[in-house]
C-alpha cells in the first residue's frame, strides 16, 4: 500500500491513482497460462495501463473504433479481437483498415458487412459467432447470457454459418461465450467452461481442428470482502481442458485502481449526515451504479482551512460536487473518524471507474491519474 499522505501531498481534487507495478504482477499470473489471454479494454483504456500489459498478453478485446485507435496506436500489428453487439458499417471498415481480423459476431448484419468488406479488401477474417448459453448456473453480479440483447438469436445460427461457410473470405474459427460479469464463484466458471467446451464440441464438424473457444472475462472482485476470484485455481481446474481464448478486464485491473478526493465539507442534513467530497460520480460513478458499499480508506491530514467539522462513529453519505442528490457514492458508510480536509480514497477503482463516468457533466475538471 502507498504511502497516502506522501503521495497525495497538495491534492485534493478527485483523481485516480493506478499502481503500474501491482498491474505488472497480476499480469504475470495470465501469462503462465496455456490459454490465450487477451483483455478487454472496455474495463480500464488508460494508455499506460494498456502499455503496461502489452507484453503480457496475446492481444486485445475491443469493442468500439475507440479502443481501436488506441491498440494501434501501441502497436501496428499486436492482435485485436472486435466485439460488441452493434457494429457498423463504419465501424468494420476501420477497423479491417487497422488490420483487425478477428471478430466475435453476433448480429446477421454485421455477418452482411463483413462479408462485402473483406471481398472490397482481399482480406481473410477469423470469425467467432457469439453463442447466448441460456442454462449458465452462476450467482454472478451480472448475467450476460440468458434474456439479454447479445449473442446470435438462434434462429439465424443456421443462415450465420452458411454465410460463412459460402464465403472464400470468411472463416467460422470457433464461438465466442461471454455470460456473466464480477464471478466469484470458481467452481461455477468451471462449469461454463464444460458448457461452452460441450457447444463446441456438438458443432465440431463446422469447425477447424483447433477451434477458438472464447469463454469472454467476468472473473469477478468480492468488493465487500476486498478479494478477487482466485485465478491461479481456476487456471488449475482447467489445465486439461481445450485451450480457451479469456477476456479478462476487471480481475486485472479492478484491483490497482484508486479513487481519492479531499473532504470539503460534512454536514447534517434532517437527521441525516454528509460528507462531501471535492469530486464526485461524475469522476467515479461505479459505486453509485452498483449502490452498493464500496472499500475505502480515509487518510488523515492537517488541517487545512480555519473551519473545521468532524464526524465520529457514526454513518452518512458521501457525496460530490454535483448539482444532482444522485451524486452520492452508493448507501451511507461508517466512519470511525473523519473531518474536513482528510482524503477519502476508494479502492478496487481501476475497472470500470473512470470509463464508466459521465466525465462530461457540469463541465467539471477531468480526474487526473497519478501512476505507481
Ligand atoms: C464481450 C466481453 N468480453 C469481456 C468483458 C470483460 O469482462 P470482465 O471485466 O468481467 O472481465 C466484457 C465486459 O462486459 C465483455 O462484454
Amino acid at each position: 500500500m502507498p504511502n497516502w499522505n506522501e503521495l497525495l501531498q497538495g491534492k485534493d481534487e478527485g483523481l485516480y491513482i493506478y499502481d503500474l507495478t501491482a498491474l505488472k504482477e497480476r499480469a504475470k499470473v495470465l501469462s503462465d497460462s496455456r490459454h490465450r489471454i487477451f483483455y478487454a479494454v472496455k474495463s480500464n483504456s488508460d494508455l499506460r495501463v494498456l502499455k503496461t500489459l502489452m507484453p503480457f498478453v496475446d492481444g486485445f478485446e475491443v469493442a468500439s473504433r475507440g479502443e481501436i485507435e488506441k491498440i494501434r496506436m501501441m502497436s501496428r500489428d499486436i492482435p485485436i479481437i472486435f466485439g460488441g453487439p452493434v457494429k457498423t458499417q463504419e465501424d468494420l471498415k476501420y477497423a479491417l483498415e487497422k488490420g483487425v481480423t478477428s471478430f466475435n459476431v453476433e448480429s446477421l448484419f454485421e455477418l452482411d458487412e463483413l462479408q462485402t468488406l473483406s471481398v472490397e479488401k482481399d482480406c481473410h477474417l477469423s470469425i467467432q459467432l457469439r453463442i447466448n448459453l441460456a442454462d449458465i448456473e452462476s450467482d454472478a453480479t451480472l448475467k450476460m447470457a440468458g434474456v439479454t440483447q447479445f449473442g446470435l438469436p438462434e434462429e439465424d445460427f443456421i443462415q450465420a454459418v452458411e454465410l460463412i461457410q459460402s464465403s472464400n473470405h470468411m472463416q467460422l474459427s470457433g464461438f465466442h461465450f461471454h455470460a456473466m460479469s464480477n464471478n466469484m464463484n470458481v467452481s461455477h466458471h468451471v462449469s461454463y467452461v464444460e458448457a461452452a467446451c460441450d457447444f463446441v464440441k456438438q458443432h465440431q464438424k463446422l469447425l477447424p481442428p483447433e477451434p477458438v473457444i472464447n469463454i469472454g472475462g467476468g472473473f469477478g472482485i468480492d468488493y465487500q470482502q476486498e478479494k478477487t476470484f482466485d485465478m491461479a485455481h481456476f487456471m488449475n481446474l482447467t489445465e486439461d481442458s481445450s485451450v480457451l481464448t479469456l477476456e479478462i478486464g476487471r480481475w486485472l485491473t479492478g484491483p490497482i485502481g484508486y479513487y481519492a478526493a479531499g473532504v470539503y465539507d460534512i454536514k447534517e442534513m434532517h437527521g441525516q449526515n454528509f460528507v462531501l467530497l471535492n469530486g464526485g460520480t461524475y469522476h467515479f460513478r461505479f459505486p453509485k451504479a452498483w449502490f452498493h458499499e464500496h472499500p475505502f480508506l480515509v487518510v488523515k491530514r492537517q488541517q487545512k482551512r480555519s473551519r473545521r467539522k468532524t464526524l465520529q462513529q457514526v454513518k452518512a453519505v458521501i457525496a460530490g460536487k454535483l448539482c444532482t442528490p444522485n451524486d452520492v457514492f452508493g448507501p451511507e458508510y461508517y466512519f470511525e473518524d473523519i473531518a474536513t480536509d482528510d482524503l477519502i480514497i476508494f479502492k478496487f477503482a481501476g475497472a470500470y471507474g473512470r470509463e464508466i463516468s459521465h466525465l462530461e457533466f457540469l463541465s467539471h475538471a477531468k480526474p487526473k491519474i497519478l501512476y505507481i
